[in-house]
Protein backbone atom coordinates (compact mmCIF):
# COMPACT_ATOMS: atom_id res chain seq x y z
CA UNK A 1 0.00 0.00 0.00
CA UNK A 2 1.26 3.39 -0.98
CA UNK A 3 1.59 5.87 1.95
CA UNK A 4 -0.77 9.51 1.33
CA UNK A 5 1.63 11.62 0.47
CA UNK A 6 1.67 14.71 3.02
CA UNK A 7 0.93 17.15 -0.26
CA UNK A 8 -2.57 15.30 -0.37
CA UNK A 9 -3.20 15.25 2.77
CA UNK A 10 -2.84 18.69 2.89
CA UNK A 11 -4.75 18.97 -0.22
CA UNK A 12 -7.97 17.13 1.73
CA UNK A 13 -7.78 18.85 4.42
CA UNK A 14 -8.44 22.10 2.88
CA UNK A 15 -11.29 20.85 0.58
CA UNK A 16 -13.36 19.50 3.38
CA UNK A 17 -12.57 22.54 5.51
CA UNK A 18 -14.13 24.67 2.94
CA UNK A 19 -17.11 22.30 2.52
CA UNK A 20 -17.96 22.60 6.25
CA UNK A 21 -17.11 26.02 5.66
CA UNK A 22 -19.81 26.23 3.27
CA UNK A 23 -22.20 24.35 4.62
CA UNK A 24 -22.31 26.06 7.73
CA UNK A 25 -22.21 29.43 5.98
CA UNK A 26 -25.41 28.16 3.88
CA UNK A 27 -27.15 26.62 6.39
CA UNK A 28 -26.72 30.01 8.27
CA UNK A 29 -28.07 32.21 5.11
CA UNK A 30 -30.91 29.71 5.07
CA UNK A 31 -32.18 30.37 8.05
CA UNK A 32 -31.41 34.07 7.75
CA UNK A 33 -33.36 34.52 4.76
CA UNK A 34 -35.70 31.80 4.46
CA UNK A 35 -38.94 32.90 6.56
CA UNK A 36 -39.84 28.98 7.00
CA UNK A 37 -36.65 27.57 8.00
CA UNK A 38 -36.04 30.96 10.53
CA UNK A 39 -37.94 28.78 12.95
CA UNK A 40 -36.67 25.00 12.65
CA UNK A 41 -35.41 23.77 15.60
CA UNK A 42 -32.16 22.20 15.98
CA UNK A 43 -32.81 18.51 14.85
CA UNK A 44 -34.40 19.78 11.89
CA UNK A 45 -31.11 22.14 11.37
CA UNK A 46 -29.04 19.13 11.76
CA UNK A 47 -30.98 17.22 9.22
CA UNK A 48 -30.55 19.92 6.73
CA UNK A 49 -26.83 20.66 7.71
CA UNK A 50 -26.21 16.80 7.06
CA UNK A 51 -28.19 16.89 3.60
CA UNK A 52 -26.18 20.12 2.59
CA UNK A 53 -22.83 18.50 3.62
CA UNK A 54 -23.09 15.73 0.98
CA UNK A 55 -24.86 17.72 -1.57
CA UNK A 56 -22.19 20.43 -1.12
CA UNK A 57 -19.21 17.52 -1.30
CA UNK A 58 -20.52 15.82 -4.36
CA UNK A 59 -20.52 18.94 -6.25
CA UNK A 60 -17.39 19.66 -5.05
CA UNK A 61 -16.27 16.21 -6.56
CA UNK A 62 -17.96 16.82 -9.81
CA UNK A 63 -16.23 20.42 -9.91
CA UNK A 64 -12.60 19.69 -9.20
CA UNK A 65 -12.73 16.61 -11.47
CA UNK A 66 -13.95 19.20 -14.23
CA UNK A 67 -10.81 20.60 -13.83
CA UNK A 68 -9.11 17.82 -12.92
CA UNK A 69 -9.99 14.92 -14.67
CA UNK A 70 -9.04 11.35 -13.58
CA UNK A 71 -7.38 9.27 -16.81
CA UNK A 72 -7.59 6.18 -17.58
CA UNK A 73 -4.01 5.01 -17.30
CA UNK A 74 -0.76 4.26 -14.33
CA UNK A 75 -0.92 6.37 -10.99
CA UNK A 76 2.88 6.86 -10.98
CA UNK A 77 4.15 7.77 -7.64
CA UNK A 78 4.63 11.71 -7.10
CA UNK A 79 2.35 12.17 -10.24
CA UNK A 80 -0.35 14.81 -10.67
CA UNK A 81 -2.62 11.91 -11.64
CA UNK A 82 -2.28 10.38 -8.14
CA UNK A 83 -2.42 13.49 -6.32
CA UNK A 84 -6.06 14.26 -7.45
CA UNK A 85 -6.70 10.47 -6.86
CA UNK A 86 -5.32 10.82 -2.76
CA UNK A 87 -6.34 14.51 -2.18
CA UNK A 88 -9.73 14.66 -3.76
CA UNK A 89 -10.62 11.32 -5.12
CA UNK A 90 -10.36 9.05 -2.19
CA UNK A 91 -11.15 11.26 0.60
CA UNK A 92 -14.63 11.95 -1.68
CA UNK A 93 -15.24 8.34 -1.49
CA UNK A 94 -14.59 8.04 2.38
CA UNK A 95 -16.51 11.52 3.38
CA UNK A 96 -19.17 11.48 0.86
CA UNK A 97 -19.87 8.32 -0.92
CA UNK A 98 -19.26 5.32 1.00
CA UNK A 99 -21.94 6.80 4.44
CA UNK A 100 -24.28 7.44 1.47
CA UNK A 101 -24.24 4.34 -0.57
CA UNK A 102 -23.56 1.59 2.16
CA UNK A 103 -26.08 2.61 4.81
CA UNK A 104 -28.30 0.36 2.98
CA UNK A 105 -31.33 3.19 3.60
CA UNK A 106 -31.12 3.97 -0.28
CA UNK A 107 -33.91 3.03 -2.30
CA UNK A 108 -32.91 1.42 -5.53
CA UNK A 109 -34.35 4.04 -7.83
CA UNK A 110 -32.78 6.50 -5.45
CA UNK A 111 -28.78 4.54 -6.40
CA UNK A 112 -29.35 5.34 -9.57
CA UNK A 113 -29.55 9.47 -9.10
CA UNK A 114 -26.76 9.01 -6.65
CA UNK A 115 -24.56 7.20 -8.79
CA UNK A 116 -25.28 9.44 -11.63
CA UNK A 117 -24.15 12.45 -9.21
CA UNK A 118 -20.65 10.87 -8.91
CA UNK A 119 -20.18 11.01 -12.19
CA UNK A 120 -20.93 7.33 -13.84
CA UNK A 121 -22.85 6.87 -17.05
CA UNK A 122 -25.78 4.92 -16.73
CA UNK A 123 -28.31 4.75 -19.39
CA UNK A 124 -32.27 4.62 -19.31
CA UNK A 125 -33.35 1.37 -17.20
CA UNK A 126 -30.39 0.13 -15.48
CA UNK A 127 -30.00 0.42 -11.50
CA UNK A 128 -27.53 -0.14 -9.47
CA UNK A 129 -29.28 -1.15 -6.32
CA UNK A 130 -27.29 -3.30 -3.97
CA UNK A 131 -24.06 -3.82 -5.76
CA UNK A 132 -21.19 -1.69 -5.45
CA UNK A 133 -19.96 0.25 -8.18
CA UNK A 134 -16.38 1.49 -7.12
CA UNK A 135 -15.11 4.99 -8.83
CA UNK A 136 -18.53 5.58 -10.65
CA UNK A 137 -16.62 8.64 -12.32
CA UNK A 138 -15.19 5.24 -14.65
CA UNK A 139 -18.18 3.20 -14.81
CA UNK A 140 -20.62 3.47 -18.30
CA UNK A 141 -23.49 1.00 -18.38
CA UNK A 142 -25.92 0.59 -21.07
CA UNK A 143 -29.92 0.29 -21.10
CA UNK A 144 -31.64 -2.42 -19.73
CA UNK A 145 -29.16 -3.71 -17.47
CA UNK A 146 -29.70 -6.09 -14.82
CA UNK A 147 -27.05 -5.66 -11.83
CA UNK A 148 -27.24 -8.74 -9.17
CA UNK A 149 -27.58 -7.99 -5.72
CA UNK A 150 -23.86 -7.42 -4.04
CA UNK A 151 -22.15 -7.68 -7.92
CA UNK A 152 -19.01 -5.25 -7.71
CA UNK A 153 -17.43 -3.36 -10.38
CA UNK A 154 -13.73 -2.01 -9.60
CA UNK A 155 -12.46 0.26 -11.77
CA UNK A 156 -9.33 0.97 -10.06
CA UNK A 157 -6.10 -1.68 -9.65
CA UNK A 158 -4.40 -1.21 -6.04
CA UNK A 159 -2.28 -4.04 -5.80
CA UNK A 160 0.27 -2.88 -3.31
CA UNK A 161 2.26 0.05 -4.96
CA UNK A 162 1.07 -0.58 -8.47
CA UNK A 163 -1.84 1.97 -8.43
CA UNK A 164 -4.09 2.51 -12.00
CA UNK A 165 -7.41 2.70 -13.61
CA UNK A 166 -8.92 1.84 -15.99
CA UNK A 167 -12.59 1.91 -17.02
CA UNK A 168 -15.17 -0.87 -16.74
CA UNK A 169 -17.94 -0.63 -19.96
CA UNK A 170 -20.80 -2.75 -19.50
CA UNK A 171 -23.33 -2.58 -23.12
CA UNK A 172 -27.40 -2.61 -23.79
CA UNK A 173 -28.99 -5.71 -21.90
CA UNK A 174 -26.17 -6.93 -20.04
CA UNK A 175 -26.86 -9.53 -16.83
CA UNK A 176 -24.03 -9.21 -13.85
CA UNK A 177 -24.93 -12.46 -11.67
CA UNK A 178 -25.28 -11.56 -7.82
CA UNK A 179 -21.89 -11.61 -6.30
CA UNK A 180 -20.01 -11.48 -9.65
CA UNK A 181 -16.95 -9.13 -9.37
CA UNK A 182 -15.84 -7.07 -12.28
CA UNK A 183 -12.37 -5.80 -12.29
CA UNK A 184 -10.66 -2.76 -13.98
CA UNK A 185 -10.79 -2.28 -17.74
CA UNK A 186 -13.14 -5.22 -18.34
CA UNK A 187 -15.83 -4.62 -21.06
CA UNK A 188 -18.95 -6.48 -21.88
CA UNK A 189 -21.07 -6.88 -25.00
CA UNK A 190 -24.48 -6.03 -25.50
CA UNK A 191 -26.51 -8.92 -23.91
CA UNK A 192 -23.85 -10.45 -22.54
CA UNK A 193 -24.36 -12.63 -19.22
CA UNK A 194 -21.86 -12.67 -16.73
CA UNK A 195 -22.98 -15.66 -14.37
CA UNK A 196 -23.43 -15.45 -10.07
CA UNK A 197 -20.42 -15.35 -8.37
CA UNK A 198 -17.73 -14.71 -11.25
CA UNK A 199 -15.02 -13.31 -10.99
CA UNK A 200 -13.89 -11.36 -14.51
CA UNK A 201 -10.30 -10.41 -14.44
CA UNK A 202 -8.62 -7.47 -15.46
CA UNK A 203 -9.00 -6.66 -19.56
CA UNK A 204 -11.15 -9.43 -20.16
CA UNK A 205 -12.98 -8.18 -23.31
CA UNK A 206 -16.52 -10.33 -23.28
CA UNK A 207 -18.23 -10.44 -27.26
CA UNK A 208 -22.12 -9.64 -27.26
CA UNK A 209 -24.24 -12.31 -25.78
CA UNK A 210 -21.45 -14.83 -24.21
CA UNK A 211 -21.99 -16.06 -20.71
CA UNK A 212 -18.62 -15.99 -18.46
CA UNK A 213 -18.58 -17.95 -15.60
CA UNK A 214 -16.16 -18.92 -12.66
CA UNK A 215 -12.72 -17.90 -11.36
CA UNK A 216 -11.55 -16.60 -12.62
CA UNK A 217 -13.75 -16.36 -15.47
CA UNK A 218 -13.77 -18.18 -18.76
CA UNK A 219 -16.51 -18.30 -21.68
CA UNK A 220 -18.95 -21.23 -20.77
CA UNK A 221 -21.90 -20.43 -23.33
CA UNK A 222 -23.58 -18.49 -25.68
CA UNK A 223 -27.09 -16.65 -24.69
CA UNK A 224 -29.98 -19.28 -25.50
CA UNK A 225 -27.47 -22.14 -26.47
CA UNK A 226 -25.95 -22.86 -22.64
C1 LIG B 1 -24.66 -18.76 -15.89
C2 LIG B 1 -26.17 -18.94 -15.92
C3 LIG B 1 -26.81 -17.86 -16.79
C4 LIG B 1 -26.42 -20.32 -16.55
O1 LIG B 1 -27.78 -20.62 -16.45
P1 LIG B 1 -28.45 -21.73 -17.42
O2 LIG B 1 -28.41 -21.21 -18.80
O3 LIG B 1 -29.78 -22.10 -16.87
O4 LIG B 1 -27.42 -22.95 -17.36
P2 LIG B 1 -27.30 -24.19 -16.34
O5 LIG B 1 -27.68 -23.82 -14.95
O6 LIG B 1 -28.01 -25.33 -17.01
O7 LIG B 1 -25.73 -24.47 -16.39
C5 LIG B 1 -25.06 -24.62 -17.62
C6 LIG B 1 -23.58 -24.75 -17.37
O8 LIG B 1 -23.10 -23.53 -16.77
C7 LIG B 1 -22.48 -23.84 -15.49
N1 LIG B 1 -22.82 -22.76 -14.57
C8 LIG B 1 -24.05 -22.41 -14.17
N2 LIG B 1 -23.99 -21.38 -13.32
C9 LIG B 1 -22.68 -21.09 -13.19
C10 LIG B 1 -21.99 -20.13 -12.42
N3 LIG B 1 -22.63 -19.25 -11.64
N4 LIG B 1 -20.66 -20.11 -12.52
C11 LIG B 1 -19.99 -20.98 -13.30
N5 LIG B 1 -20.59 -21.92 -14.06
C12 LIG B 1 -21.94 -21.97 -13.98
C13 LIG B 1 -23.09 -25.16 -15.06
O9 LIG B 1 -22.23 -25.83 -14.18
C14 LIG B 1 -23.24 -25.86 -16.37
O10 LIG B 1 -21.97 -26.37 -16.76
P3 LIG B 1 -21.83 -27.79 -17.52
O11 LIG B 1 -22.58 -27.61 -18.83
O12 LIG B 1 -20.36 -27.97 -17.68
O13 LIG B 1 -22.47 -28.80 -16.63
C15 LIG B 1 -26.80 -18.88 -14.48
O14 LIG B 1 -26.39 -20.01 -13.71
C16 LIG B 1 -26.42 -17.64 -13.72
O15 LIG B 1 -25.39 -17.54 -13.05
N6 LIG B 1 -27.28 -16.59 -13.82
C17 LIG B 1 -27.07 -15.33 -13.16
C18 LIG B 1 -28.42 -14.89 -12.57
C19 LIG B 1 -28.27 -13.61 -11.79
O16 LIG B 1 -27.55 -13.54 -10.81
N7 LIG B 1 -28.96 -12.56 -12.27
C20 LIG B 1 -28.94 -11.25 -11.65
C21 LIG B 1 -30.21 -11.03 -10.93
S1 LIG B 1 -30.57 -9.35 -10.87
Amino acid sequence: MRKISVLARLVATLWLSANLALTLATLWAAKRYLPYLSEAGGSSSAVIGVFLWFALGVAGYRLILAFFPLRSGELREGSSQELVFQAIHLPSNFFFFDPIIRCGLLPTPLTRLVYKAFGARIAANSYPGHCMIFDPVLVRIGRNVSLGHQATLVPHVIEGNHWALHPIEIDDGVTIGVNAIVLAGVSVGKGAVVAAGAVVAKFTRIAPGEIWGGLPARRIGFVGSV
